[in-house]
């Protein structure tokens, strides 16, 4: 694996990369912030499947974090990382300075409407412009054929997709754009960089999230009503220990709108705080 800090060596290793695999060969780009779970994991195995040459970037990006939010204490793990990238055979990490990023004079923001409206978006204003302004660089930088995302954040796929789709993108195309099922811990909860921020009680409690969202999608499945099984599920969570809840909603996956019943393409998203940390979840929410 080669560890690329710089644009110009890593135009010149893809490059090479794709040079030695032949016309036909195809790179794939995982982005990431790093401090790196088998959630990002299971994307470079996805991306495997699917790409001869796979590339990684790890950049802890400060445009989409808020000024009350957790960028100095976000982990990272660099070496750590890199060594079990290595172990995946990873041919390329790209791990840009931020002042590369973005430079004093860095003028353009990518600010993509719809799908980024609600959810996280309502509650972290800015939060995916600053996704959207560093994906395109990403996907500028390397020039991917696929690109893979988690389905943990269903919201930031949406945005990239629509983004994608709306700029007429040709690396990656949007229907290159691949989504990859949550990874989950053997209680549940979604594996996440932050839950290394929660205590051992807030740990424990933190599983409560995903079993509620399960029971009240069945809920809604035998013919409760769903504000009132939402309204059940957050006076749960808040019984169980959680802080507050950001958000606990219904929406159509494709779209993002609000839904009011259970239908085909209904998911259920919620956010809840813990201890100080912000844990995000979705579930599929179908009929029957
Ligand atoms: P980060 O939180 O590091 O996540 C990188 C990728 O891993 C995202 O696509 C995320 O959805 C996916 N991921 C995280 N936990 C997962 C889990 N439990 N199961 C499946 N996939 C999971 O998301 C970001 O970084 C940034 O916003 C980024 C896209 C890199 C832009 O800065």
């Amino acid at each position: 694996m080669q560890t690329l800090h710089a644009i110009i060596p890593l135009r010149q290793t893809i490059a090479d990369l794709r040079k030695a695999a032949g016309p036909d060969a195809r790179l794939a780009l995982v982005p990431t912030m790093g401090a790196l779970h088998d959630g990002h994991l299971a994307l470079v195995r996805a991306a495997r499947q699917q790409a001869q040459i796979v590339a990684v970037s790890i950049f802890v990006n400060p445009r989409q974090f808020g000024a009350n939010e957790d960028l100095d204490a976000y982990p990272r793990t660099l070496a750590a990382d890199a060594a079990l990238l290595e172990a995946q055979g990873v041919d390329v990490l790209w791990a840009p300075a931020v002042s590369m990023m973005y430079p004093h004079d860095y003028a353009t923001n990518i600010s993509v409407g719809g799908v980024s409206q609600g959810l996280c978006g309502a509650d972290r204003p800015g939060h995916f412009d600053g996704v959207a302004t560093v994906v395109l660089k990403l996907f500028n930088q390397v020039a991917p054929d696929l690109a893979f995302f988690g389905e943990k954040d269903w919201q930031q796929l949406g945005v990239i997709r629509r983004m994608a789709r709306d700029l007429d993108l040709a690396k990656p195309h949007v229907d290159a754009i691949y989504g990859v099922p949550i990874v989950r811990e053997p209680d549940g909860l979604a594996l996440s960089s932050r839950n290394r921020y929660l205590s051992g009680d807030a740990r424990v409690t933190a599983a409560a999230l995903p079993q509620f969202m399960q029971e009240a999608v069945r809920a809604m499945a035998k013919g409760d009503a769903c504000s009132e099984a939402l309204a059940r599920l957050r006076c749960r969570l808040l019984e169980r220990g959680f802080d507050s809840i950001d958000y606990a909603e219904l929406r159509d996956e494709r779209s993002l709108l609000l839904l009011d019943r259970l239908q085909e393409h209904a998911r259920l998203f919620v956010a809840a705080r813990i201890g100080g940390t912000r844990l995000i979840d979705n579930l599929a929410a179908t009929v029957g």
